[in-house]
C-alpha cells in the first residue's frame, strides 16, 4: 500500500457527543468605547484613510479576529467634512449609527444616517461614507468577515479593476436553467438537475436598506401599556423564510420603558445563534453561564456565546438594545437548535415546529 502523501492524513473519525466551543461572555464598558472613539478621532490619519478599530474577543485566533468566531464588531469614527472609500468584499454588515450625521452611498444608493439609525450592506457592495455634520460620525459595523477569513473565503477587491458582466442578451439560451434537464428520481422529492441549475441560480434582489430611528420609533414600545411589542426586527425580505437583516444576522431592536424591575429570570435559555447587544438607552442585567453583568447605556455585550445560558432583566429605567444574532446563516444550513427550558427538548428551528406563545425575549404573549 502507497503511503499517503506529507500533505494530508488519516485520523480517526469523531463521534460521541459534542456542544459548541462556548467563548466567555465579554463586556466592552462605554467608557473603553468612548475612550477608543475619542483615540480614533484625534489621531492623525492620511486623507480617506480609515478611523476604525475592531474589538477582538481574547479567544479569538489571528485568523479571523472577531468578538465571536462568526462576527466582527468595528467601531468606525469619521470627523466632520472626512470622506472614505471602502472596497467592496464578500461579507455582509450590519451597521448602527451611535451618533453625528452623514451620507452612506452603498453600492448605489446613498443614505441619510444620524443617531440609531441602522442599514444594511449586502456583499460585493462599494461604500463611501461621508460626514457632513458638525459633530463625529460614529457607527459599528458588524460583519461576517472572520467566518469567511476562517472559511478561507474572505475576498475583496476594487470593482473598477474589473469588467462589468455584459447584460444577458433577449431570447432562448440553451444552456440556462430554465430550460435544463430537471428529472424526478423519487416519488419523495429526490431530483437529478442539469448543471446550469448551479451556475445560473436564481437571483434575489438584495440592494442595501436603511432602518431610520425615526422611522422606527413611532413602533416601539416606549411607555408601560402603550401595547407595543417590546422587540421588533428589522426584516429584509430578500432573507425570506430565514427572517434576516442580512443573509448571516438578524438585528432587532429592543425597547422596554421604564417600569417595575424586572430582574433575570432564575434559569435562561441557550441557542446555537450567538447573540450580541449594544445597550443605548437605560439599564439591566445579564446573567450568562453563571456570570452576572450589569450594564448599562454604551455598553456592549457578546451576551449569549453560542450554547451559553443566558437570561436578561431590566431595569426601572427601562432599556434600548440593538441585538445582532446569526440567525439567518444557521438556518440556512439547518443547524439552528435551541433550548428554551434547560430541561427541556433540543429544538432545531426552522426545521420542526418551533416557539409558540412567545413575543419578547423569554416573553409570553397572552
Ligand atoms: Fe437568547
Amino acid at each position: 500500500m502507497n503511503e499517503p502523501a506529507a500533505n494530508y492524513s488519516f485520523v480517526p473519525a469523531q463521534a460521541g457527543h459534542a456542544v459548541p466551543d462556548r467563548w466567555q461572555p465579554i463586556k466592552v464598558p462605554r467608557a473603553e468605547i468612548a475612550a477608543e472613539i475619542d483615540r480614533l478621532a484625534e489621531r492623525a490619519v492620511e486623507p480617506g484613510a480609515r478611523r476604525s478599530s475592531e474589538i477582538v474577543h481574547a479567544n479569538a485566533l489571528d485568523l479571523g479576529r472577531g468578538i465571536t468566531p462568526g462576527l466582527s464588531i468595528a467601531i468606525q469614527v469619521l470627523r466632520p467634512g472626512e470622506t472614505i472609500m471602502i472596497d467592496r468584499d464578500n461579507a455582509n454588515r450590519v451597521e448602527f449609527c451611535l451618533g453625528g450625521e452623514g451620507e452612506a452611498l452603498l453600492g448605489q444608493r446613498s443614505f441619510r444616517v444620524e443617531k440609531w439609525s441602522a442599514w444594511m450592506v449586502p456583499s460585493m457592495t462599494p461604500r463611501l461614507y461621508r460626514n457632513s455634520g458638525q459633530q463625529l460620525l460614529i457607527w459599528l459595523s458588524y460583519s461576517n468577515q472572520p467566518l469567511l477569513e476562517r472559511a478561507g473565503v474572505y475576498y475583496a477587491d476594487a470593482v473598477h479593476d474589473h469588467p462589468q458582466a455584459a447584460p444577458r442578451r433577449p431570447g432562448i439560451n440553451q444552456y440556462a436553467r430554465d430550460t435544463a434537464p430537471d428529472i424526478a428520481i423519487s416519488d419523495d422529492g429526490a431530483r437529478l438537475r442539469g448543471y446550469e441549475f448551479l451556475t445560473d441560480i436564481e437571483v434575489v434582489d438584495n440592494p442595501p436598506l436603511l432602518w431610520p430611528w425615526r422611522e422606527m420609533l413611532p413602533h416601539l414600545s416606549r411607555r408601560q401599556g402603550d401595547d407595543k411589542r417590546t422587540i421588533m426586527l428589522m426584516y429584509n425580505p430578500a432573507t425570506g423564510r430565514r427572517n434576516g437583516t442580512t443573509h448571516s444576522f438578524f438585528a432587532t431592536i429592543t425597547s422596554f420603558p421604564a417600569g417595575p424591575l424586572r430582574p433575570p429570570p432564575p434559569r435562561g435559555h441557550r441557542h446555537s445563534s450567538f447573540a450580541t447587544n449594544y445597550h443605548f438607552e437605560g439599564a439591566g442585567e445579564s446573567v450568562v453561564d453563571g456570570q452576572r453583568f450589569e450594564w448599562e447605556a454604551g455598553d456592549l455585550m457578546l451576551s449569549a456565546p453560542s450554547w451559553a445560558e443566558h437570561s436578561h432583566g431590566i431595569s426601572e429605567r427601562g432599556a434600548s438594545v440593538l441585538t445582532v444574532q446569526d440567525h439567518p446563516f444557521q438556518i440556512g444550513m439547518g443547524a439552528l437548535i435551541w433550548q428554551e427550558d434547560m430541561a427541556g427538548p433540543v429544538l432545531t428551528l426552522g426545521s420542526e415546529p418551533g416557539q409558540t406563545g412567545y413575543v419578547g425575549p423569554r416573553l409570553a404573549g397572552e
